[in-house]
């Protein structure tokens, strides 16, 4: 498939999963992804923004801002007990996923995810960058402001993360949307708290989150003391540098962490990191784009090409991309076991179509 005929493909598959009231569904076709996350929703919008879709983008940023409307008794108790030094179990923070008709999932799948609440907030700075709609600020303040006290008081509580798992620890790439979210709106509203917030955040992944010269998948702490608890890489951290900028792209302990993301995660495309069992840990369309992406950013165009056609070769005959491809499994024994368990992987996977966008857009 040509590239102009996938990206009109991308559009209106996004468009036509898009609920008419603005959440997106992860997957139509896949039942365990008939929710919209934040994290993938925001990013989804984040490309319709970019490729001129702004109305769909507006209809998501309105659509979360109604879901969170009526938590504020909800993050207000949470702040309470936080303040009193009180236990909270899990179950009680905000929730990831939201039914299409803004319901919560109350699932026995893991909720508590910060990233998500993170990237809408730099989402909707983005989108409100891009189309100069400054009263949606006002339109949404109740939402937004709810946003900013839970995570400006949870963002180091360890938390899932943005694949779902290992909730002990504390994740680089979550705090990395958390610091994207308040800086972003920081300085769009010339926030002076937020911008510090920001910052505590950004030291904070400086100073536990580095390992041998580059950042590691999770943190925790021990005896009042970080620690890496997950010394490897995952390939969500190349969000530190793209979108959210907690470094710049050449920054020496970014390069070390892609050289490490290189050596481990990488064949044709990138996979999440090493002992990934989900599907027997295959192949991400959109981490092979998150990839292209910064090595387009570094100035290594033809890499990014490469990544962007590799992509397109993935797509089926109706232009759908996955979620992932089983063509460099790290356990295959797994990829059958999920097979039986739920049938086969995403597709189509509306964020690989997002992070497609995005790659091809900044390839022009
Ligand atoms: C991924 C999440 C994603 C969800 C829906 C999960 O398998 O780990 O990052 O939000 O699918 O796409």
């Amino acid at each position: 498939m040509q590239r102009e005929q996938l990206i009109n493909h991308s559009i209106s598959i996004i468009r036509s999963n898009q609920h008419p009231r603005g959440g997106y569904i992860a997957s139509p076709l896949f039942p365990p992804y008939a929710y919209s996350w934040l994290r993938d929703g925001t990013f989804i919008a984040n490309a319709m923004d970019r490729v001129g879709q702004t109305e769909s983008a507006a209809l998501f940023y309105k659509w979360v801002a109604g879901v969170l409307a009526n938590k504020r008794s909800r993050v207000d108790i949470l702040l309470q007990k936080h303040a009193n030094k009180e236990w909270i179990d899990r179950s009680e923070f905000l929730g990831t996923r939201y039914h299409l008709d803004g319901r919560d999932d109350v699932s026995e799948w893991g909720h508590f995810q910060l990233d998500g609440y993170g990237a809408w907030l730099w989402g909707l700075t983005e989108h409100i960058k891009i189309t100069g709609n400054r009263a949606l600020l006002k339109e949404l303040r109740e939402s937004i402001e709810i946003t900013v006290d839970y995570l400006m008081t949870f963002w180091h509580y360890p938390n899932f993360d943005c694949w779902e798992e290992f909730p002990d620890y504390v994740h680089p790439a979550t705090l990395a949307c958390v610091y994207g979210g308040l800086k972003a709106l920081g300085e769009l509203e010339q926030r002076s708290e937020l911008l510090e917030k920001a910052s505590m955040v950004k030291d904070f992944i400086l100073r536990h989150c580095v390992y041998e010269g580059r950042f590691v998948k999770s943190v925790h702490c021990i005896n009042e003391i970080w620690k890496p608890a997950l010394t490897g890489v995952d390939a969500s951290l190349l969000w530190l540098a793209l979108p959210f900028g907690v470094c710049e792209v050449n920054d020496p302990v970014m390069l070390k962490t892609v050289e490490h993301i290189e050596s481990e995660l990488k064949h044709e495309g990138i996979q999440r990191y090493v002992d990934d069992r989900y599907y027997g840990g295959g192949e991400w369309l959109l981490l092979t784009a998150w990839y292209g992406w910064y090595q387009k950013e570094l100035g290594n165009h033809q890499e990014a090409q490469r990544c962007l056609e590799w992509i397109m070769s993935k797509a089926d005959e109706l232009g759908r991309l996955p979620e992932q491809v089983p063509d460099q499994l790290r356990e295959p024994s797994a990829y059958t076991e999920w097979l039986a368990k739920c049938g086969e992987p995403a597709l189509p996977l509306l964020w690989s179509h997002a992070m497609f966008l995005v790659l091809s857009d900044s390839l022009d």
